[in-house]
């Protein structure tokens, strides 16, 4: 079994990935800023893994701290080594994520994403940690030209967002041709969604929701009045836009694959997608929360946003081929559980 940093993973993915990590035998020292993140999500990974205090302190250690400081990052390997165990691989997920906040502040975007991950590359660099799991996204595939999308389409990003996504995967394509004894997965996700079914763990996005299934429970609790839907004529069957939503246990159960398959592996660089390769519009999403929890969502039709896209669906195959792994949860499971989690937690970590 591995000892794994992960960075971010107090973050909505890097939790739930750290469930099925520590359940997979996995050891894991986590550094977050809880920039977008509150310490309690993981005391809950702790609770939904039967961590007590003791066993935390060797499976699961937490060091609060910024990726772009490197006398942070080195003391976690420094530390490791005195441990007498070694870091063995990386998962990064830190990272900023909003597109919307990315187009108005891409300063903001390139240090913490790219600068960021130059940082987290360096200090692995220096300690000899060479395997690597990187959170890229479909993002980075902006209008693509056809659906479903495969790994092979073109890189063209439309936002900010996106472009730190691409430059990020670029550095890594350039560090993996300089040293082959790098193992690196670029995991492109598509639109993950749902929560871990105990209702302990969720989405908890600071300020204002961007994301489709947050909103929808804000509207669900009162918290928000209606449903926005930007734009209705999209070249879809009902005209709203379609995404290929996948709920966050499957996503975290494919970096565990990545993980074995890196390991088990000599040098290699891998991009994969990881999506359920079904595509649901806006409508049918509103349609499975109602089935699902039996709420109306009342919605109203707005203008497009900058930088959105029509139709993003993931062509799959690349990682039940090479992985092992596929998407196994439908979208109603996804709502019922993002639901629960709501409902169990009203103002999410923040009590
Ligand atoms: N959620 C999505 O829809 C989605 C889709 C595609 C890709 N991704 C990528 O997956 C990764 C994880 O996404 P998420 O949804 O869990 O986001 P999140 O915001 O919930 O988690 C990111 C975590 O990183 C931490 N963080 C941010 N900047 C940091 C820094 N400089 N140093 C240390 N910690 C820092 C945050 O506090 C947070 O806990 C991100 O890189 C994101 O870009 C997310």
């Amino acid at each position: 079994m591995a000892r794994v940093l992960i960075s971010g993973g107090a973050g909505f993915i890097g939790t739930h990935a750290s469930i099925v990590l520590l359940e997979n035998g996995h050891d894991l020292v986590v550094i977050d800023s809880f920039v977008n993140s509150s310490p309690i999500a993981l005391q809950r990974v702790k609770e939904i893994t039967g961590l007590n205090e003791l066993k935390a302190q060797q499976r699961l250690k937490v060091v609060e701290g910024d990726i772009r400081d490197k006398a942070a990052l080195q003391k976690i390997f420094t530390d490791a080594n005195n441990d007498g165990k070694i870091i063995d691989a990386v998962i990064h997920f830190a990272g900023l994520k909003s597109v919307k906040d990315s187009i108005k502040s891409p300063l903001n975007y390139w240090d913490v994403n790219v600068n960021g991950s130059c940082c987290l590359l360096s200090a692995m660099q220096e300690n000899k940690c060479r395997t690597l799991i990187f959170s890229s996204s479909a993002t980075l595939y902006g209008k693509p030209k056809s659906v479903p999308i495969s790994e092979t389409a073109a890189i063209d990003p439309i936002n900010a967002y996106g472009n730190t996504k691409a430059a990020i995967e670029k550095m890594l394509a350039d560090i993996s041709t300089a040293d082959s004894d790098w193992r690196i997965a670029c995991l492109r996700y598509f639109n993950p969604i749902g929560a871990h079914a105990s209702g302990l763990i969720g989405e908890d996005p600071r300020g204002t929701p961007n994301n489709l299934l947050p909103i929808i429970n804000q509207v669900a609790i009162g918290h928000q009045k209606v449903l926005k839907i930007y734009g209705n004529k999209w070249p879809t069957k009902d005209g709203t836009c379609i995404r290929d939503y996948i709920h966050v246990m499957d996503l975290a159960e494919g970096h565990a694959a990545a993980l074995d398959s890196l390991l088990q592996k000599e040098h290699q660089f891998l991009t994969v997608n990881l999506g359920t390769g079904k595509g649901h519009s806006v409508l049918e999403v509103v349609n499975s929360f109602e089935i699902a929890t039996g709420k109306k969502i009342p919605f109203e039709l707005s203008t497009p946003r900058y930088g959105d896209v029509g139709i993003t669906i993931a062509d799959p195959t690349k990682a039940k081929n090479l992985l092992g792994w596929e998407a196994k949860r439908s979208l109603v499971e996804s709502c019922k559980d993002a639901w629960t989690w709501q409902t169990s937690n009203m103002n999410g970590y923040q009590q």
